[in-house]
C-alpha cells in the first residue's frame, strides 16, 4: 500500500511513519524540508506539485497542521484566518485536490486535537478550525467518489509532548504518540469512513 504522509518529520508524522512502514507501507514523505517531498499545505498550487510528483497513492495521511495559540482578548482578525489557514483550509485542500490523485479506494486521514470537544486557554482558533476539519470529514465523506474514504484522527495532548505545552494541559491525562498513530492505521487499513477517531 503507498502511503503519502504530509507533516512526517514531526512528532506524530514520525510515530506514523513507523508504524506504517512496520507494517509494510510504502511511505512517501512530505514536509516543507528534510523529506522525499517538499511541500507546503497551506499553498493549493504546492499541494498541486506534491501530488504530480508522488504519482497515484492509496492513502494520504496528514499529521501537519498549524494554529496560533493566543489569550482570546489579543486575537486579530489576521489570527483567526491563519489558523483556519494552517489547520482547516489546507486540510480541506489536501482532500479537494488529492481526490482526483488517489486510487478509487483511496483514503484521507486528517488530524485535529482534543480541543474540539475540551477547550483550553488560548485554544480558541485550535476549537475553530479542529472543529471545521471534523465537520468536513463527516460531509466529505458522503461526496467523495468512487470508494474514497475520509476519516479524522483527534487525540489528547502526546506524552511526548507535554512538557512543551506546559500548564495549557494541567488535568488532562496524556497518551503516548503511538495511539494516535494506531489510529491512523485503523483510517487507511480499515474500511470506515467520515470517522473522528478519539485517541
Ligand atoms: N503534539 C501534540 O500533543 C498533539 C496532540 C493532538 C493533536 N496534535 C496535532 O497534530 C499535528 C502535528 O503535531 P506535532 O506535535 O507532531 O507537530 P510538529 O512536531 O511540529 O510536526 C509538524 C510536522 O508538520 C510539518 N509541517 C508544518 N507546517 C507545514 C506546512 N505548512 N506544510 C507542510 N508540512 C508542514 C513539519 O515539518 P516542516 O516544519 O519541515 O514543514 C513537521 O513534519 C498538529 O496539527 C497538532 O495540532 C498534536
Amino acid at each position: 500500500m503507498k502511503t503519502l504522509l504530509t507533516g512526517a518529520t514531526g512528532t506524530l508524522g514520525r510515530a506514523v511513519h513507523a508504524l506504517l512502514a512496520e507494517r509494510g507501507h510504502e511511505v512517501v514523505t512530505a514536509a516543507r524540508k528534510n523529506a522525499d517531498i517538499t511541500v507546503d499545505i497551506t499553498d493549493p498550487e504546492s499541494i498541486r506539485a506534491m501530488y504530480e510528483k508522488a504519482g497515484r497513492f492509496d492513502a494520504l495521511a496528514n499529521a501537519a497542521g498549524w494554529v496560533p495559540w493566543k489569550p482570546f482578548a489579543e486575537l486579530s482578525h489576521a489570527d483567526v484566518l491563519a489558523g483556519l489557514a494552517g489547520k482547516a483550509a489546507s486540510q480541506v485542500e489536501l482532500v479537494r485536490q488529492g481526490s482526483a490523485y488517489g486510487t478509487d479506494e483511496a483514503s484521507f486521514t486528517l488530524i485535529t486535537g482534543v480541543t474540539t470537544r475540551d477547550p483550553i486557554l488560548t485554544g480558541s482558533v485550535a476549537s475553530l478550525a479542529n472543529g471545521a476539519v471534523e465537520a468536513f470529514a463527516r460531509a466529505a465523506a458522503i461526496e467523495l467518489p468512487h470508494r474514497q474514504r475520509v476519516n479524522v484522527v483527534s487525540p489528547t495532548v502526546f506524552t511526548e509532548s507535554i512538557e512543551a505545552y506546559g500548564d495549557l494541559f494541567a488535568g488532562f491525562e496524556p497518551v503516548p504518540v503511538r495511539l494516535a498513530a494506531l489510529a491512523y492505521v485503523r483510517s487507511i487499513e480499515g474500511h470506515q469512513t467520515g470517522q473522528v477517531y478519539l485517541v
